[in-house]
């Protein structure tokens, strides 16, 4: 079997990474890791990949200052440079302009902490609760211009119990991230288009 050679871009500590990187020591994953960037020199993830083995990279979005098409250029050219061809993002907290969207597309994807489209950007836990609402969940979706409104691959659910608080319910959710986004990345990379 071929394994698609595929990134992943962080800007924290990266568990959802660390998963990714521990389903892909399975021989009989279809994808390669091949880079973990970050954005953030201080990202936890950064240790944590390089204790697994895997290339890692800091570019340091703020020495772009507000040109993020040229930080872009620099994150795809590490990208292409590594040999990927597919990028997971996993906790990494920069929007993308449309030109790295389109560039990627079909082979970007994302995980985000509430069941889409409920809750798109910030604080969903918080607002989950706040709403009253009974389940709450994960999404990994393809990425598209918009702010984590990409097609969705498969969501996981929790229940959301008396008490909880975001971080209660965070602790629920992330475990289950972690379950979620291995299988989500095998299935998009077994549906890659063909270049
Ligand atoms: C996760 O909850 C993920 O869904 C969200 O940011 C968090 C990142 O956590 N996009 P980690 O860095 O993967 O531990």
């Amino acid at each position: 079997m071929t394994r698609i050679p595929f990134a992943v871009m962080i800007s924290g500590r990266g568990s959802n990474m660390i998963a990714l990187l521990r389903a892909a020591e399975d021989e009989d994953f279809p994808g390669l890791p091949v880079l973990v960037l970050s954005n953030k020199p201080d990202a936890g993830g950064l240790l944590a990949a390089r204790a697994h083995g895997v290339p890692s990279l800091c570019i340091d979005h703020r020495v772009f200052k507000k040109d993020r098409e040229a930080f872009e250029r620099e994150v795809d050219a590490a990208l292409r440079a590594a040999g990927a061809e597919f990028v997971a993002l996993a906790g990494f907290m920069r929007v993308l302009t449309p030109w790295f969207v389109h560039r990627w597309a079909g082979r970007l994807i994302n995980i985000h902490p509430s069941l889409l489209p409920k809750y798109k950007g910030l604080d969903t836990h918080a607002r989950a609760i706040e709403a009253g609402d009974a389940e709450a969940g994960c999404t990994v979706h393809y990425v598209n211009e918009g702010v984590d409104e990409g097609t969705i691959i498969d969501q996981a659910r929790v229940p959301i119990l008396p008490g909880d608080t975001p971080e209660t319910l965070a602790a629920r959710i992330l475990p289950r991230e972690h379950e979620l986004y291995p299988q989500a990345l095998k299935q998009a990379l077994m549906q890659m288009p063909v270049r």
